[in-house]
């Protein structure tokens, strides 16, 4: 069975230009709960360990640079199937390629800064709520 939690950050660029509010109006207009946000500046090994999956990809250095370069909003989301429909909600890493209406269509600048991330699996949507909140930080309401 899907899980029912997803961890999603807004990217720099997003906190930057201004859109958190909107994205998070997106993201509850969705039907998605909040249960555990913060905000904060992730160090380029933070940032790194994070996505360490990327290690060997041209991009990677280019993306630890990136997510580290002002703070970004971490957030955990309740719903049925989450990570599934929080992928369809923010559409396509390339904002170019995301379909009309999706969080990375709407704020997105490029495929490097694309305003949000969204976990791919339930797997990694664990590891990196464990990753970024204590247990007391998450809550039930
Ligand atoms: P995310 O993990 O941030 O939700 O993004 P994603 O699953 O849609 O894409 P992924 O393949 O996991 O890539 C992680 C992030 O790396 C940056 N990237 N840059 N310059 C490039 O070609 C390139 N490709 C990927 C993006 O910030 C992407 O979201
Ligand atoms: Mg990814």
């Amino acid at each position: 069975m899907a899980g029912n939690r997803t961890f999603t950050m807004i990217k720099p660029d997003a906190v930057r230009a201004g859109h958190i509010g909107a994205i998070l109006e997106k993201i509850n207009a969705a039907g998605f709960k909040i249960v555990a946000m913060k905000m904060e500046q992730l160090s380029p090994q933070k940032a790194g360990d994070f996505y360490a999956v990327h290690r060997e990809r041209p991009f990677y250095q280019e993306l630890v640079e990136f997510m580290s370069s002002g703070p970004i909003v971490a957030v955990v989301l309740e719903k049925d199937n989450a990570v599934e429909d929080f992928r369809k909600l923010i559409g396509a890493t390339n904002p170019a390629e995301a379909a009309p209406g999706t969080i990375r269509a709407l704020f997105a600048k490029s495929i490097g800064e694309n305003a949000v991330h969204g976990a791919d699996s339930d797997e990694n949507a664990a590891r990196e709520i464990a990753f970024h909140f204590s247990q007391l930080e998450q809550f039930s309401y």
